[in-house]
């Protein structure tokens, strides 16, 4: 099988990035994928969210991108969920400055991503919510990108940056970034607008709107707390669930 590097990404805050790449990456691992998280976000929410003490990391991702550490050097396991993770933390935040004057400076993690290239059948990269270089390092490395939604008012307009940014990426550095695809997030079935805004998605987006729905659920957001992923946290629960299903649509499309 070959390797799909993704990015999850969507410039919007609190959308449900670091949640929808944890619960994708253990639903794949249960489901027998090798699994690679890469926490791109100084936040370190998705480092944190598998397990892994943020502020106890020898190595990160900042020590990857500025290519004095390789990937296998500073990724850790996240044992209780069943793949890897390379982290981040705060110091990353610095990344951004220091890359700025260096060469290849947007193509950083493509290249370490070589290195480990056949250790993996996905690669998941947690973005932060916004358009820097730390995200375009994720979209030169990425075959595509997942856009988690909600199905909320200017839902749509709300993409339109993003769409911009990866037209552009496309034309300039990475001539193989599309959408992978939209999933609805945090949904409430109860609440008639998320009903007619996720219609309109599926009018405007047709196939690319994967049809697993992950709906509003409580054991998804405890989870974080106790460092894991909901699928791991409380595998019966509604989220669990539905991220588990996710996960099987993914590798139905993409494996
Ligand atoms: N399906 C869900 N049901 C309930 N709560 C959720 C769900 N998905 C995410 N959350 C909660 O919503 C909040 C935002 O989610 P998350 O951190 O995944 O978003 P994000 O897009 O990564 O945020 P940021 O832009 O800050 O990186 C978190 O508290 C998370 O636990
Ligand atoms: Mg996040």
């Amino acid at each position: 099988m070959t390797l799909r590097i993704f990015c999850i990404a969507n410039q919007k805050g609190g959308v449900g990035k670091t949640t929808t790449t944890v619960n994708l990456a253990a639903g794949l691992a249960q489901l027998g994928q090798r699994v690679l998280v890469v926490d791109l976000d100084p936040q370190g929410n998705a480092t944190m969210g598998s397990g892994i003490d943020k502020r106890k990391l020898e190595l990160s991702v900042y020590d990857v991108l500025l290519e004095s550490a390789t990937i296998a050097e500073a990724r850790q396991r996240a044992d209780k969920s069943g793949y890897d993770v390379l982290g981040a933390n705060r110091e990353l935040a610095g990344a951004e400055v220091e890359l700025v004057d260096l060469e290849r400076r947007e193509r950083r993690l493509k290249a370490a991503l070589q290195a480990v290239r056949d250790e993996y059948d996905f690669v998941l990269i947690d973005c932060p919510p916004s358009l820097s270089m730390l995200t375009l390092n994720g979209l030169c490395a990425a075959h595509g990108v997942l856009v988690p939604m909600q199905c909320e008012y200017f839902a749509l307009e709300g993409l339109s940056d993003l769409v911009n940014t990866i037209k552009q990426v496309h034309a300039n550095l990475n001539p193989e970034l599309l959408i992978i695809g939209l999933v609805r997030v945090m949904f409430d079935a109860r609440i008639t607008l998320q009903q007619q805004v996720s219609e309109q998605l599926k009018a405007h987006f047709g196939a690319k709107l994967f049809n697993t729905v992950i709906p509003r659920n409580v054991r998804l957001a405890e989870a974080p707390s106790y460092g894991l992923p909901g699928v791991v946290f409380d595998p019966a629960s509604k989220g669990a669930q539905a991220f588990v299903e996710f996960a099987r649509e993914v590798v139905q499309r993409h494996g």
